[in-house]
């Protein structure tokens, strides 16, 4: 005779069903509770999480965002790579260019799709010469006549003349100085060739974006560190670092959060020896970034 099995799966009690209930709910709860301190934790400590962006231009209220819109690093799919780096920082509803990639077609294609709108641009800066940086400007020839373009004293005459020649009011820059409220360009510096930072003046610290630091990214830093006083909260752009030993690229990566970067984000000409560095030994400051990257800042 075969004996009844009383220890029968399908034998469980309400009681039982109950209890197993009340386990499932704890731990969802408490799961839920780890993420929400994760997410306030990852807020504090590294402030505005970064977002996509998608027609911000005029959206940005008492916000600053800053817009990567032309770089050679992939990052939004749907925009196009190109070697050279386009970085708008809107604030309000202006909007400043800071380098304009190698093409106009580039810079027009990622600007509408991400909601850019060029002509709302007002100030230009380019920070030197080449023409990874300056070949897209082409693209704002039709409202030439309502923009400040700054270049960095050592600029080449012949750049200047063309540009103005096209309407632009162009301004040679050779100390410091502010361009909009808590808006700077840094001193140039020598490379070669001359070259010239962007810095917004933030409650968090400074935002330092470069083009391709060509005087060295230490430099930049530690220049932009004394002439405010301040601690760099992001740095941003261009390093200059592609081909550097790694020893030197690895010191440098150490150098920045000593001086206590919050985010470090390496673009255009940086390299992948850096991002890779940053990725794996200081993740917390490390800034994937690309074309498409959107940075909010609370001022
Ligand atoms: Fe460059």
């Amino acid at each position: 005779m075969l004996k009844k099995n009383t220890n029968n799966a399908c034998n469980i009690r309400y009681g039982d069903i109950g209890k197993l209930s009340i386990k499932i709910a704890i731990i969802i709860i408490l799961l839920a509770i780890m993420v929400l301190l994760f997410i306030i934790y990852e807020s504090s400590v590294l402030g505005s999480p970064d977002t996509v962006g998608e027609n911000i231009v005029g959206k940005s209220g008492n916000k600053t965002i800053i817009i990567v819109l032309v770089d050679n690093n992939k990052y939004e799919h749907e925009l196009e790579t190109a070697w050279g780096i386009s970085i708008c920082i809107e604030k309000g509803s202006k909007a400043i260019l800071f380098d304009t990639g190698p093409s106009p077609e580039v810079l027009i294609h990622n600007s509408m799709k991400t909601g850019v709108n060029l002509s709302s641009t007002s100030i230009v800066v380019l920070s030197h010469e080449h023409g990874d940086h300056i070949g897209g400007i082409s693209a704002l020839d039709s409202y030439a006549h309502k923009i400040t373009v700054y270049v960095p004293h050592g600029f080449p005459i012949r750049i200047i003349e063309q540009l103005r020649g096209k309407g632009y009011n162009v301004v040679i820059v050779n100390n410091t100085i502010e361009i909009m409220k808590n808006v700077y360009i840094l001193k140039p510096l020598y490379g070669p060739p001359w070259e010239q930072a962007l810095i917004l003046n933030t409650s968090k610290g400074l935002v330092i974006i470069t083009g391709c630091s060509h005087p060295g990214i230490l430099n930049i830093v530690v220049e932009a560190i004394r002439e405010f006083n301040k601690t760099p909260y992001i740095v941003i752009g261009g390093f200059h670092l592609i081909g550097s030993p790694l020893q030197q690229v690895e010191e440098i990566a150490d150098q920045l959060v000593r001086l206590r970067v919050h985010k470090i984000y390496p673009l255009h000409c940086s390299g992948n020896r850096i991002r890779r560095y940053l990725a794996e030994k200081y993740p917390q400051y490390y800034g994937d970034g690309g074309v498409g990257l959107v940075i909010e800042l609370s001022n």
